[in-house]
């Protein structure tokens, strides 16, 4: 039996706070650890990975849902051997895929011929169904904040969503473009607070990534910062979260792997009745 793998969200309460970046750049700092790295594209809306890296993908999920690629064909190579998976409105429509497509779908990830570590799924902002079925199948969720109060009030709803109506009781917490760690830990310990008042949930702080030009010219060059500026202050915090990830326990052998993460994906794409009070 192959390894479990590690499955991570990143997402957010509001967008523009550096997702994208984020996973981007957490995917390549692994890869440049030596793991294998999955980074799958779950931002339906706007499709960013591939413009962030550069890429051209010409097939996306949705082939594979239908049956015509298998996900090896769908796979686009990235920089430093990263496996992009890119966005399909395919995966809009989970809730709504025939058992015939269910099937291909989860039986295309058990078929995947390369080994992989790690998956990093990059979601759009906010608590649309699509963001928070990825949510709720991944093993880890990094929500990012920055330094505005919609921010921290968006992250919080996201929060509150997640754990009341769906379960998911541990968070990590990234603070991006900020001055420095001292701002990202208060952000942290702001949304801290209000959680510990109002919701029974584990909120962890991962790390700070700061406010950093190279990042943005790495951006303008289609490249993971940590590749093209790799001493540069947001390399070296998103190299240190990554050692963070890397010490993380392993997912047992029952939930780790990918046709499991897949499976829950679709168990979360059909809608859950309300239950009382969890409003
Ligand atoms: N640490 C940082 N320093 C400087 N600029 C940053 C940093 N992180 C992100 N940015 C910039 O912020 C903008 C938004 O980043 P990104 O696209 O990653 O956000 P996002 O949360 O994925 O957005 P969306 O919600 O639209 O998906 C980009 O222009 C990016 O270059
Ligand atoms: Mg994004």
């Amino acid at each position: 039996m192959p390894d479990p793998v590690r499955v991570i969200a990143v997402t957010s309460g509001k967008g523009g706070v550096g997702k994208t970046n984020v996973s981007v750049n957490l995917a390549a700092s692994l890869a440049l650890a030596g793991r294998e790295v999955m980074l799958m594209d779950a931002d339906l809306g706007l499709a960013n990975v591939d413009v962030l890296l550069g890429l051209e993908p010409e097939f996306d999920l949705q082939h594979v849902i239908s049956g015509d690629k298998t996900l090896d064909e769908v796979i686009v190579p990235g920089p430093l051997g990263i496996h992009v998976v890119p966005a399909s409105s395919g995966v809009e429509r989970m809730a709504e895929l025939t058992s015939v497509e269910h099937a291909s779908l989860i039986s295309a990830f058990s078929a995947l011929e390369q080994p992989i570590d790690v998956l990093i799924v990059d979601t759009a902002a906010g608590i649309a169904e699509g963001v928070v079925s990825f949510a709720k199948a991944c093993q880890e969720v990094i929500v990012v904040v920055c330094d505005e109060p919609t921010s921290l009030t968006h992250a919080y709803a996201l929060i509150k969503v997640l754990s009341s109506r769906h379960g998911v009781k541990q968070f990590q917490i990234l603070a991006n473009m900020v001055q420095d760690e001292s701002q990202g830990l208060n952000l942290y310990e702001k949304l801290l607070n209000t959680t510990d008042r109002f919701l029974e949930v584990g909120l962890k702080y991962l790390g700070t990534v700061p406010f950093d030009e190279q990042l943005r010219r790495a951006v303008r060059s289609q490249k993971p910062v940590v590749e093209a500026y790799p001493r540069s202050p947001a390399s070296k915090s998103l190299n240190r979260i990554c050692e963070k990830i890397e010490r993380w326990p392993m997912p047992d052998q029952a939930t780790g792997y990918l046709q499991f993460f897949v499976e829950r994906l679709l168990a979360a794409a059909t809608p859950v009745p309300k239950v009382a009070g969890a409003e």
